[in-house]
């Protein structure tokens, strides 16, 4: 399968995301990537955490508007964020500077949107005294993760239509032994399958309503 071969798409809410030709599958909701993002990883994941200082693990860098929204958070409400990130398939440079993110934010935002996408990999960098960003070039099925030391987790892998393999039980557990009690995972999907499969790994597993054009996502926690 070939995961590279994309286009830009203006979604609803006039931000843009990408959309694979290969497996059919847009990076966010077509009704929009922002509220989407701000919706489902924002305030159904971050706010959720009562720290100063937050670990976040996401699983599919992608595009890059979790992260850049996350370090807005992070200004918003005077926390710092340490952001790990995996993902298999990078943007090409001409791919995320297409992109009109660097413009979403305002002028105070592109400098930093720049840099997510710029810094290397697989090593850890100070970006702002309140964000440090780590990203792996890495399969999310085939990394080794640290144990209790994730507090959120964005999972915005490609759906389980697409992706059956990483929305398992085994690829849950990871998650839930690499995450400190009390601990967040958020995300997209609420289909009964994943739910089960988050169960059998160990999560609490509560259905919310979704952002614009979804009637339900999905919070799990680690009790
Ligand atoms: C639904 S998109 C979301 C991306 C990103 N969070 C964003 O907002 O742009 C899914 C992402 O998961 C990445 N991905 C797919 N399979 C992966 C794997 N096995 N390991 C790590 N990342 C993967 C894709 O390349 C893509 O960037």
């Amino acid at each position: 399968m070939d995961l590279n071969n994309r286009v830009v798409v203006k979604t609803n809410d006039g931000s843009d995301s990408l959309y694979v030709t290969e497996i059919d599958e847009h990076y966010h909701s077509i009704h929009g990537a922002r509220s989407e993002s701000e919706h489902i990883f924002l305030q159904h994941g971050l706010a959720f955490i009562d720290l100063p200082e937050i670990t976040v693990l996401e699983i599919g860098f992608g595009t890059g508007l979790n992260c850049l929204l996350s370090y807005k958070y992070a200004q918003d409400n005077n926390k710092i964020i340490n952001y790990h990130t995996i993902e298999k398939y990078p943007l090409t440079c001409e791919e995320w500077g297409t992109l009109n993110y660097n413009t979403l934010l305002g002028d105070e935002y592109s400098a930093f949107y720049k840099q997510i996408h710029t810094s290397l990999w697989n090593i850890s960098i100070l970006l702002e005294p309140n964000f440090k960003l780590q990203k792996y070039n890495a399969d999310v099925a085939e990394v080794t993760l640290p144990e209790a030391y994730f507090d959120v987790v964005f999972f915005d892998a490609f759906s389980p239509e697409k992706q059956p393999e990483l929305w398992t039980a085994s690829i849950f557990h990871s998650m839930y032994k690499a995450m400190k009690v009390g601990g967040v995972l958020t995300t997209y999907c609420s289909k009964g399958i994943v739910r089960r499969a988050m169960k059998e790994a160990g999560f609490t597993v509560n259905r919310t309503p979704g952002p614009p054009g979804k009637r339900e996502m999905v919070v799990s926690r680690k009790v």
